[in-house]
């Protein structure tokens, strides 16, 4: 296999456009071009699709992936692709719920010590004994969680569905309450919303829960007429202290429809990053905070993974059928 870089003078050109406005072209000729050229010729010979969460670097979500969105606009993707590689920029729980959708597929992933503070929050042997305590009451788990997690549940949800799925599984099973694990705060924010009861976990992001609705009003005062959009990870204060609250997908859909003059994007800071190139009419303001797992995705790592066919994700067979049916489940609702 060829792997050496090269990329015409144009199509240089036409990528570097699209991380223009957040540097220097001397600085992506130096830092991103060779390897973003071998990414795209190994991507050919491999027949690779590279799906990117909307956390991924600037250089990584605008220039070498094929696909971007939220966790749940990255499952549906996921379905019925004709590559015969997939690797996930992303975290590994992501790149296991693309393996538990295209089980015959090589799923990649550049490392998996990519990690999830939520996923790491909870055990299948932690689920099997509230289900226990609770008899009858359905199971709602984020996909933010292993596949050994989602092998007890009976449906899981995203922040782009949970409202919905948390709705739908009161109503199939006919009661007032759901167990929605493992982020407490997602479960406590989508059950203020829905009115329905959640038994949670007290599982956190450890990105998201350092917001604070003191730091909002601070940069209110700062920015006078910023508008503030958060995720739903976050603390139900700082939600309550927020314009706007949806997942990473409903984030960007709100900033392009409402295109305010400055927002603020209570989150991952690369979200700013990608925003920013694509709404040149909105200032953003900061705080952010940095996913130390999601930062394990780099550019370099991508390219070793293409090289080398590391590190396919594997479940265990007799998990994988029921993590499987578990988010099939989600994707019908
Ligand atoms: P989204 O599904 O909203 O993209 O969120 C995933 C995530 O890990 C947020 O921290
Ligand atoms: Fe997990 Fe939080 Fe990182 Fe998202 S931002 S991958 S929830 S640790």
């Amino acid at each position: 296999m060829d792997n050496s870089p090269s990329l015409s003078p144009q199509e240089a050109d036409r990528l570097y456009s699209t991380v223009a406005r957040l540097m220097t072209r001397e600085h992506w000729d130096t830092h991103f071009r060779d390897d973003i050229a071998a990414i795209l010729r190994l991507k050919k010979e491999r027949n690779a699709v590279i799906l990117a969460h909307n956390y991924q670097t600037p250089e990584i979500f605008h220039c070498i992936s094929d696909i971007q969105g939220d966790s749940l606009a990255l499952a549906r993707k996921a379905q019925g692709l004709e590559a015969d590689v997939i690797l996930m920029a992303g975290v590994h729980f992501m790149a296991e719920t693309v393996k538990l959708l295209n089980p015959d597929k090589t799923v990649l992933i550049s490392d998996p010590k990519a990690g999830c503070s939520l996923a790491e929050s909870i055990t299948a042997e932690n689920v099997r004994a509230l289900k226990a305590q609770h008899p009858g009451v359905p199971v709602v788990t984020y996909v933010n969680s292993s596949a050994e997690v989602k092998a007890e549940t009976d449906i899981c949800c995203t922040s782009g569905n949970a409202k919905r799925v948390m709705k739908h599984a009161a109503e199939q099973a006919g009661t007032d309450s759901v167990i929605m694990i493992p982020d407490e705060f997602l479960a406590a924010n989508i059950s203020k919303e829905t009115g329905i009861k959640a038994i949670t976990w007290p599982g956190h992001c450890e990105v998201h829960e350092q917001f604070t609705p003191r730091q909002i009003k601070q940069y209110r005062v700062m920015h006078p007429g910023v508008v503030v959009v958060a995720h739903p990870e976050c603390p139900p204060p700082v939600i309550e202290a927020a314009d706007f609250s949806g997942s990473t997908a409903d984030m960007i859909n709100f900033i392009a429809q409402e295109k305010p003059e400055k927002a603020l994007l209570v989150t991952e800071c690369s979200m700013s990053d990608n925003l920013a190139q694509l709404n040149p009419g909105t200032e953003f303001v900061r705080p952010c905070n940095l996913c130390p797992h999601m930062k394990r995705i780099t550019l370099k790592g991508i390219r070793h993974a293409l090289e080398t066919m590391q590190t396919p994700v594997t479940i265990p067979p007799h998990l994988a059928e029921k993590a499987r049916a578990s988010v099939e489940r989600m994707l019908a609702v």
